[in-house]
């Protein structure tokens, strides 16, 4: 009753921002990703008939309290389904900074929907292993897949139809993303509680569930035809839409540090030299870059002169979850 899994996170280029159901996860708008390679999780799920407890050891040490609530009530649900009330031995290796809008939550859960049911004898589908990651944080749906990804928002109350699928293989087309690294400290505020406070407060945010339909059309449509300057039009675009719902909220945040901004002038006047380089950004000051393959090192030089800068990490497309 042990297995493994690796986990690889992801980034959004069209992002989930916002909740329609919070117990179940369920997300008001569609987004898509690319999973990276870069970057990811390894859990192991062991479950012993002698515990009298979930135990959660994250990065090597016993986890803090709050932190193995989280994991225990996520085990909850894969124990209800599989109807076996065993409690389970937890350990998680994150390779990517945690809290930080590296996406860990994406890989944790995504690796730990896949070796805790695996541990305990269900045998889901990679849908169906979406729809359970999808419930200990949103994006993890996204990483069970490698290559572009879309999470379908569904209709349901139930969440039957709210499921991510693979849209396009990763060796289909082969963009790079630069991660750019100016702090790995934790976020003050963590994606699941300003997503809520967005949606609860945010006169901005009906103007992003209009926009976002939009952006979905048009990335679709770049991604078809494989025309990078569309696609990195919209994906600038959409990141943007999504951080101005932040400063419209009630108490108003936002995950920008002003290195974050002078990366984002920085991208934006290489394109003024004709280099192709767009920017996105998800619940955290670092910036991610998409590039095509021949521009990656020209925009790699001229960031990294950047004082603020501390670190380039170079992605490339990324697999779907692996058992190990
Ligand atoms: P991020 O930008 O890293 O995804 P979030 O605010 O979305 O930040 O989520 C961070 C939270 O995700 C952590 O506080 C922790 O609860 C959870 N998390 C991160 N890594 C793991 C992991 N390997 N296993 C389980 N949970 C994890
Ligand atoms: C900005 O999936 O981390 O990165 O579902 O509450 O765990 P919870 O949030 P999370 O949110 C990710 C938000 C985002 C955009 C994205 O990844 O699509
Ligand atoms: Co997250």
């Amino acid at each position: 009753m042990k297995a493994t899994v690796k986990a690889h996170t992801n980034i959004a280029l069209i992002k989930y921002w916002g909740k329609r159901d919070e117990a179940l996860f369920l997300p008001t708008n569609n987004s898509l990703s690319v999973t990276l390679d870069k970057f990811y999780t390894i859990t192991t799920v062991e479950f012993l008939p002698a515990l009298q407890a979930d135990e959660f050891y994250f990065n090597g040490e016993l986890a803090e309290e709050k932190e193995l609530m989280k994991i225990s009530a996520f085990l909850d649900r894969v124990r209800a389904n599989a109807k076996k009330p065993m409690f389970a031995c937890v350990k998680s290796q994150n390779h990517v900074p945690t809290a930080a809008g590296f996406a860990s939550s994406a890989s944790g859960y995504a690796a730990l929907a896949a070796a805790s049911a695996k541990a305990i004898g269900l045998q889901l589908t990679d849908r169906e292993l979406s729809q359970l990651a999808r419930q200990g944080s949103g994006s993890a749906s996204r990483s069970i897949f490698g290559g572009y990804v879309e999470w379908e928002k569904g209709s349901n109350a139930d969440g039957s139809d709210c499921y991510a699928q693979q849209i396009l293989k990763k060796d289909a087309w082969d963009l790079r993303i630069l991660s750019v690294e100016v702090t790995t400290k934790a976020k003050k505020v963590l994606s699941r509680e300003g997503m809520k406070r967005t949606v609860q407060t945010s006169p901005f945010f009906a103007g992003w569930l209009e926009a976002v339909e939009q952006d979905l059309i048009a990335i679709k449509e770049a991604i078809n035809e494989r025309d990078f300057t569309k696609l990195g039009q919209v994906v600038e675009a959409n990141a943007l839409k999504m951080h101005a719902t932040t400063l419209g909220a009630n108490p108003p945040f936002m995950y920008w540090q002003s290195a974050t901004v002078e990366v984002m002038q920085e991208v934006q006047a290489l394109r003024e030299k004709g280099i192709e380089a767009y920017f996105t950004i998800d619940a955290g000051p670092n910036v991610k870059i998409v590039c095509q393959p021949e521009e990656e090192q020209v925009i790699h030089e001229s960031l990294e002169t950047l004082p603020v800068v501390q670190q380039i990490h170079h992605c490339r497309i990324g697999p779907g979850i692996t058992y190990l």
